[in-house]
């Protein structure tokens, strides 16, 4: 049920022309991908250059540093449910040449009418947000990701949401060997066992609903 309504929800998102320039320069829309049951889903800001070629999130450089800060916490792609706030690559044309900058708030706003639909659909327990642009959209405006990451927040959007460090910006200070990439396992893992505990919190609870209206009868 949830299966058809996802891949109908997709091919409409594929199709989106809401947003002019980003129509025009995209290659593809990175509606997202993973495991659509998974009680974790991760929200970045919006595809690069490597992600709008390929159709997928987080492949590029920064992807990469993602899924080995996964890796590290033997979790795959496939545990999780990956995507973006924006699903077309944000970027201007200059000489001719796609150059990237970060959505804009009307493209960022037209795009919630494919995320939130999205994340009700997968209805995750707990949503990690990577980095301080998807913090700013889904938790609060002036998010403080440097203070704030790591901490549960309340949310109306899943149980639960949290924040990390973006792997580019891990990158831009050292990569695996910086103690930036320390703080992404961490994150990833606080996340993961949170959102798999609320999971079977969830699915007793409602066999325990089950079971006293079975004795009703
Ligand atoms: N950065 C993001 O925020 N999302 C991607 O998919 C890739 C890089």
């Amino acid at each position: 049920m949830i299966d058809n309504s996802f891949k109908k929800l997709k091919e409409e998102c594929l199709k989106c022309v809401a947003c002019n320039q980003l129509t025009k320069t995209r290659t593809n829309v990175v509606f997202g991908e993973g495991n659509i049951k998974s009680p974790l889903m991760l929200i970045g800001e919006g595809p690069g250059e490597t992600e709008d070629l390929k159709g997928v999130p987080f492949v590029g450089k920064a992807g990469q540093l993602l899924e080995e800060a996964l890796q590290d916490n033997n979790l795959t792609r496939n545990d999780v449910y990956i995507t973006n706030t924006v699903k077309c690559r944000a970027c201007d044309m200059v000489d001719g040449k796609k150059i990237n900058r970060p959505p804009s708030e009307e493209e960022t706003n037209n795009c919630r009418k494919w995320l939130l639909p999205q994340i009700s659909l997968i209805d995750p327990e707990l949503i990690l947000c990577i980095g301080a642009p998807s913090a700013k959209n889904l938790i609060r405006k002036n998010f403080k990701i440097t203070q704030e990451r790591g901490l549960y927040f309340p949310s109306n959007y899943a149980k639960c949401i949290m924040a990390t460090l973006h792997p580019s910006y891990i990158l831009r200070k050292g990569g695996v060997n910086s103690s930036f990439y320390e703080l992404l396992v961490k994150d990833i893992c606080k996340a993961y066992y949170a959102a798999k505990e609320l999971r079977s919190k969830r699915m007793s609870s409602t066999s325990i609903q089950l079971n006293s209206r079975a004795e009703l009868f």
